[in-house]
C-alpha cells in the first residue's frame, strides 16, 4: 500500500525539515523507496538519483520508456557540481535569477547519477525546486533526487496528491500530501550545452525571461509558432503526448468560429454522451453567446471552465485537472478553445497540442522522448 504523509504546505522549509512526515519520507527514499511529493510545478515521483535499483523501480512504477531521462532535483544550485561538469557560465547566470524555480537546465553529466536515470545520455537535467516541501525533502534525504512527474506514463501530470494516487496507488511507497502544486505545468527545460540554448519544453520561465538574462537571440524555442516568412524548422525531435481519456481537438474562436459552431451543432444532434468544451471563463461566455445566436441548443454541452483568460496562471493551474475530469462514460470527446501563444499561454498551448495529438509545429517535446503510442 501507498502511505499518505500529510504536511502543512505553508510551513517554512526549516520547520518542515524536522516535520515527522518529511523525516519519514526521507527515510523511505534513503532505503531505496519511491516517494511522490509536491513541487511548485507538478507532483514529482522521487528516488535517490545514485541508487540504480530505486531508479529501475521508478521507471517500472510509471511504465516509463527507458529512453526518456529523468530530472535530478537539488536543494541548491551549488550542488550541481556533484552531478554535472563543465557547467557553462549561462547556467550560473540563469540560476542567479531563476533558482530556486521552475527551470531545468541540461548540462554535461559528471557520471555520478545512476546511468539508467539519464537513459544513457552524456547529459544530465538539473532543477532546483522552489516548493518548501520539495526542498525540505531533498535536504532531509541528503542526496540528489530524480523526480519525473508522478503520473503513469502518458497521463496528464498530477497537480494534487489525489491525482498521484489515481495513477500510482499501490505502486509507490508514499506520497507527501502538501496540497495542490503551484503552477500546474512542468518546468521549462533548457539545453545550455548548445549555443544558442534550446528550449526543449516551454514552461513558466518563458523565452522572454531567459533572454532577459542571456541576451536577445541567446535562446531558441523550436516549438514556438513560426514567424511570418520563416522557413519550417525540423529539429527531428520525437513527439509524445499527455492524453486525456477522450479525444481532444482545438476550437478556434478567432478564425472560423462559424465552423466551430457548426461542428458542435452536429455533435449535439447525435445520440450518446455529449461533447465537452474546455474554455476559460471569458471564452466560455463568448462561445455560449455564439451558439445562442446560431440557434444551437447547448444545454447538453459539458462545460469545463479552465481558469480565467485575464489571469493566465489560473489556466495553467487548472489545465491538468480539467484533462483528468474527462471521463469517456460522460463525454464523447472534448474541445479546447485555443489561446494566444504568448507568455505562459505558450506552455499551456504546448501541452494542449500534445494532448490533442496534433503537432502543427515540429519538435515540441524535450528530446529524446517516447514515440506517441
Ligand atoms: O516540473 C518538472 O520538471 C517536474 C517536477 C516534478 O519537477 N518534473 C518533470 O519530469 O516534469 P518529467 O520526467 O515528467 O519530464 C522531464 C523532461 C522529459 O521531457 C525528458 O525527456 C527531459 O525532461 N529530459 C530529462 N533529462 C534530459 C536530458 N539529459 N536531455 C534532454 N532532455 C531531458
Ligand atoms: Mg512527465
Amino acid at each position: 500500500v501507498t502511505r499518505v504523509l500529510v504536511v502543512e504546505p505553508h510551513a517554512p522549509e526549516t520547520e518542515l525539515l524536522t516535520a515527522p512526515a518529511i523525516r519519514e519520507a526521507a527515510a523511505i527514499l534513503r532505503r531505496g523507496g519511491l516517494v511522490a511529493f509536491p513541487t511548485e510545478t507538478v507532483y514529482g515521483l522521487g528516488a535517490v538519483a545514485t541508487d540504480a535499483r530505486a531508479v529501475a523501480r521508478l521507471f517500472a512504477a510509471k511504465g516509463r520508456p527507458a529512453d526518456n531521462p529523468l530530472i535530478v532535483h537539488l536543494a541548491a544550485a551549488e550542488d550541481a557540481v556533484r552531478v554535472a561538469r563543465d557547467i557553462p557560465p549561462e547556467a550560473w547566470r540563469l540560476w542567479v535569477r531563476y533558482a530556486p524555480g521552475p527551470l531545468t537546465l541540461v548540462l554535461p553529466s559528471r557520471g555520478t547519477v545512476a546511468p539508467a536515470a539519464l537513459a544513457g545520455l552524456p547529459t544530465v537535467a538539473v532543477r532546483i525546486p522552489a516548493h518548501p516541501v520539495a526542498r525540505a525533502l531533498i535536504r532531509a534525504a541528503g542526496a540528489p533526487i530524480v523526480a519525473p512527474s508522478a503520473n503513469r506514463s502518458g497521463r496528464p501530470s498530477p497537480t494534487t496528491a489525489a491525482h498521484v494516487l489515481e495513477d500510482l496507488a499501490g505502486r509507490i511507497d508514499a506520497v507527501v500530501d502538501g496540497g495542490p502544486a503551484g503552477i500546474g505545468l512542468e518546468s521549462t527545460v533548457l539545453d545550455v550545452t548548445r549555443r544558442p540554448a534550446i528550449v526543449l519544453r516551454p514552461g513558466a520561465v518563458t523565452v522572454e525571461m531567459l533572454e532577459a538574462v542571456l541576451g536577445d537571440g541567446a535562446v531558441v524555442d523550436p516549438a514556438a509558432p513560426l514567424r511570418e516568412g520563416e522557413a519550417p524548422r525540423s529539429p527531428g525531435m520525437k513527439y509524445r503526448h499527455y492524453a486525456p481519456d477522450v479525444p481532444l481537438a482545438l476550437l478556434d474562436l478567432e478564425d472560423g468560429a462559424g465552423a466551430a459552431v457548426e461542428a458542435l451543432r452536429a455533435l449535439l444532434a447525435g445520440s450518446g454522451p455529449p461533447p465537452a468544451v474546455l474554455a476559460t471563463e471569458e471564452d466560455a461566455a463568448r462561445l455560449r453567446a455564439l451558439l445562442a445566436a446560431a440557434g444551437v441548443p447547448s444545454d447538453r454541452l459539458r462545460w469545463v471552465i479552465v481558469g480565467r483568460r485575464s489571469e493566465p496562471q489560473t489556466v495553467a493551474a487548472a489545465l491538468y485537472g480539467a484533462f483528468r475530469s474527462l471521463r469517456p462514460e460522460a463525454v464523447s470527446r472534448a474541445f479546447f478553445v485555443r489561446l494566444p501563444e504568448t507568455g505562459l499561454f505558450r506552455a499551456v498551448m504546448n501541452r494542449v497540442r500534445k494532448a490533442a495529438g496534433d503537432p502543427p509545429f515540429p519538435g515540441q517535446d524535450a528530446a529524446p522522448a517516447a514515440p506517441a503510442p
